[in-house]
């Protein structure tokens, strides 16, 4: 490890705050998600706090069922769409990139290839696309469909579309946008390089109508956990986004994407890997364990139910809440997020906890840390040292007081610590992540000088 070796920082932001309850707290704003007032001043802090990303995630579906229960824990039910909301936050903010989720099931590469190089120019280079694949019939309805492809066919055509979103961005050379007045010409017609692509998804003929991004392709985001999605990652994704609970998972993660990555081609640096931290910060483990508690027990009933059911795969409204989940009522197999599924059928054999006792615990996986500014920097550089992360994917139970606590108390401690930069040291996202520039696929490299001897 160098001395030089800083951690990035990325802000998962949504609305209220990260936990199920934020928006009944009452230093938070209930309708933040819609207020552009809201995400410029919180876009700003993290600026201030020299976070490297300001992320937005997406599902392109309100929820049409169980409207009671979704009321009371509004995911996605009302929020901005995510280019929009950032190319508004590209002119309101100087250096931090700006990451948002675009699905590849539901969308054409060549929307979402103009719309990165848009956002990317607006920016100045600060622009980033979380591909996701997906996971949800409500947002597939939306779309023709009654429900998603299969997982294996969602990543196949999600790695023909990145291809051809690439192939897109080189479509112009960097310096094809000349405006020549002496020769009349405002493109060197030889600089640009048209598309042409049959696959087994899209068929596409043409180049984009805007010339290169300044970062000549736009950071390319991935989350994805199952083994087809680490693949993938490995072959395409500049940051990853992981999630463990605990610093031995997330060794194993990230040692095995990183020796993934050789196979395509890449060099592990290539690649960084965020590890999602939900944090709570109070002014004692005490007080914070105690303001977590309260937030848990503001989760009503109706959606306890509805979280665990979820993941575990089958209706729990039936069930009286202080008596344990008979075992008859636990599914053979899970089909869709066996971690989680599996956690939660250990909790209920192992722990013998009621139905009220096991949504009060379960967290998805994660697990929020809670504690004081100092245990944070303490968990964040036990991580890093550990080399279980290149940076963070920080968010926080309540917003915008978790964020104003990080920068405030928890930035100038992994500065002290020579953990985390000063000052931004780049223009562009890539720079500020240490990521390089792609060169245009039809640009011949220039040759090395020639070392003349002495
Ligand atoms: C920090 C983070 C952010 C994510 N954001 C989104 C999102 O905005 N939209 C989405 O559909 N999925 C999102 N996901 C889910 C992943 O893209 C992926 O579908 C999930 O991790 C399951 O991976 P798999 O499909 O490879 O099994 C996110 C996951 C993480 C950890």
């Amino acid at each position: 490890m160098t001395a030089e070796r800083k951690m990035a920082l990325a802000l998962l932001v949504n609305g209220t705050g990260h936990h199920g309850a934020s928006w009944l707290h009452p230093s938070t704003q209930a309708d933040a998600s819609t207020s552009i007032e809201w995400y410029r001043d919180t876009a700003l802090l993290a600026e201030r706090g020299l976070f490297d990303l300001f992320f937005i995630a997406d599902t392109p579906a309100a929820r049409t069922s169980n409207l009671e229960a979704y009321s009371r824990f509004p995911i996605f039910m009302n929020v901005f769409e995510p280019v929009t909301l950032l190319a508004t936050l590209a002119g309101l903010t100087s250096h931090i990139g700006l990451g948002g989720t675009v699905s590849t099931s539901f969308t054409e590469p060549y929307n979402v290839a103009r719309q990165f190089v848009s956002l990317d120019h607006l920016s100045h280079g600060r622009a980033a696309w979380n591909v996701v694949t997906s996971a949800n019939d409500f947002a597939a309805r939306n779309f023709g469909l009654d429900r998603l492809p299969p997982h294996a066919q969602r990543y196949e055509r999600a790695q023909e579309y990145v291809d051809l979103v690439r192939k897109l961005w080189d479509s112009w050379e960097d310096d094809a946008f000349i405006f020549d007045r002496t020769s009349g010409l405002t493109f060197d017609p030889a600089k640009q390089h048209a598309v042409d692509h049959e696959g087994k998804f899209f068929t596409l003929h043409g180049a984009l109508n805007i010339r290169r991004a300044p970062q000549g392709h736009p950071v390319i985001i991935q989350a994805g956990a199952s083994d087809t999605g680490r693949e993938f990652a490995a072959e395409t994704a500049e940051i990853v986004f992981s999630s463990d609970a605990s610093i031995e998972s997330g060794l194993r993660f990230y040692r095995d994407l990183k020796g993934r990555m050789d196979k395509f081609g890449r060099d592990p640096d290539e690649l960084k890997i965020l590890a999602g931290k939900p944090v709570l910060i109070a002014d004692s483990a005490q007080e914070a364990e105690d303001m977590f508690q309260t937030l848990q027990e503001m989760i009503h009933p109706m959606v306890g139910r509805m979280r665990l059911g979820m993941d575990l795969e089958t209706d729990l409204s039936d069930l009286p809440l202080d008596e344990p989940i008979p075992e008859d009522r636990i599914p053979k197999t899970s089909n869709q997020h066996k971690a989680y599924f599996d956690h939660i059928v250990e909790m209920i054999r192992t722990d013998k906890l009621t139905l009220r006792q096991l949504y009060l615990r379960y967290e998805r996986g994660n697990k929020t840390f809670r504690g004081t500014a100092m245990q944070v920097a303490d968990n964040l550089e036990d991580w890093f040292a550990a080399g279980a992360a290149d940076g963070f994917m920080m968010n926080f139970s309540i917003m915008p007081m978790g964020l104003e606590r990080f920068v405030a108390e928890v930035v100038p401690e992994i500065q002290r610590r020579g953990l985390f930069r000063t000052a931004y040291t780049g223009r562009t996202l890539r720079e500020n992540l240490g990521l390089k520039r792609p060169a245009n696929r039809h640009v011949v490299p220039a040759p090395a000088p020639l070392e003349v001897a002495k």
